[in-house]
C-alpha cells in the first residue's frame, strides 16, 4: 500500500506539515474508532487488556527514547502537564534559577516564571543571535542553576540543540536537565541515556501522528528522587486495587498477568 493512502487527506491537496496538530493517518482513526466501539459494546469488559496494552506502549516508548526502563515512562496528558509535574515538584529554594531559551513556547515558559514568586530567577537567554546556542546557554549556568530547559526543537524556526552537549555540560554542573521534545520525536531519533537528559516530555499530536491528549513522560531515576509528586491518583501505587473503610475491596488485577512475554 502507497503511504500516501494512509493520510486522506492528501486527496483534498498538497499538505505541508508545519507540526502543529497532524491530520491523523487511517491507522490513528481506526485505532480511537475501534475503541469507541469497544466500549460501545462490551464497557470495560477488557480492562485487563487496556491495562496490558498500556504496559506495552510504556515498553515501546522506553525503547523508543532508549530510556533505561519501561518504570522511567509514564503517560501524561499533555507536554505541558509534564513541564508542570517538573516545575512544580521541585523543592525549590530562593535564589536558585533556571535557564531557557528566549522565544521558547510558552508551555515551556510560564510553569518557570510561575517559580518567581519563590524566589527563582530565570534566565531567558538569546540563542539566536549567536553562532554557538549551546555556549550561549552554558556560560549562563552557575553554581545556583537547579535546572536547564529546552526545545529539542524549537517551535518557530526548527532550530535544532546539541542536546549531548548540553546533558554532559549539566551532568557536570549538577544540573538538571529538561527536554521539550513534542517538535523532535517522530521525526528524529531520540536516545535520553546519550544526552545526558533527565526529564522529558512530549504529546503524540505532532510527528507522532497521535491524537491530542497523550503524552510521554521520562524521568530517570536519579532525578526521581529530587521530584516531589503532585497529583495523587487512585492508581498510583504498585498494587491496582482499592480498599474501602467498610473493608470491601474491589478484586485484585493480577499486575504480573499483564507483563508481556
Ligand atoms: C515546543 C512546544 N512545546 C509544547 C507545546 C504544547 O504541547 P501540549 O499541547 O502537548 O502541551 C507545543 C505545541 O505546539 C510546542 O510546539
Amino acid at each position: 500500500m502507497d503511504n500516501r493512502d494512509e493520510f486522506p487527506i492528501l486527496k483534498r491537496g498538497l499538505y505541508a506539515n508545519h507540526a502543529a496538530i497532524s491530520p491523523w493517518p487511517r491507522v490513528t482513526a481506526q485505532a480511537v474508532s475501534d475503541f469507541a466501539e469497544e466500549n460501545c459494546l462490551l464497557g470495560p469488559e477488557k480492562y485487563a487488556r487496556w491495562l496490558l496494552r498500556e504496559t506495552r506502549l510504556r515498553q515501546r516508548l522506553a525503547l523508543m527514547l532508549n530510556a533505561p526502563s519501561p518504570n522511567d515512562i509514564a503517560l501524561l496528558k499533555n507536554t505541558t502537564e509534564g513541564i508542570c509535574t517538573v516545575a512544580n515538584g521541585i523543592d525549590w529554594s530562593s535564589g536558585d534559577n533556571v535557564v531557557l531559551p528566549l522565544g521558547e513556547f510558552p508551555s515551556n515558559r510560564l510553569p518557570w516564571l510561575a517559580l518567581q514568586r519563590q524566589g527563582v530567577e530565570v534566565r531567558e537567554v538569546d540563542i539566536r543571535h549567536t553562532a554557538d546556542p549551546e555556549a550561549a546557554l552554558l556560560t549562563r549556568i552557575d553554581e545556583h542553576t537547579r535546572l536547564l530547559s529546552v526545545s529539542a526543537v524549537q517551535w518557530t524556526d526548527g532550530l535544532r540543540l546539541k542536546l549531548e552537549v548540553l546533558g554532559a555540560a549539566c551532568k557536570q554542573a549538577g544540573t538538571l536537565f529538561f527536554v521539550d521534545a513534542i517538535q523532535h520525536l517522530g521525526a528524529l531519533q531520540m536516545n535520553v541515556q546519550n544526552n545526558g537528559i533527565d526529564f522529558l516530555a512530549a504529546d503524540g499530536h505532532k510527528w507522532l501522528l497521535a491524537p491530542e491528549g497523550i503524552a510521554v513522560f521520562y524521568c530517570s531515576k536519579n532525578a526521581r528522587e529530587q521530584l516531589r509528586l503532585n497529583q495523587h491518583g487512585w492508581r498510583a501505587g504498585k498494587d491496582v486495587r482499592v480498599q474501602h473503610p467498610g473493608g470491601w475491596r474491589v478484586p485484585r488485577i493480577k499486575l504480573a498477568s499483564f507483563r508481556p512475554p
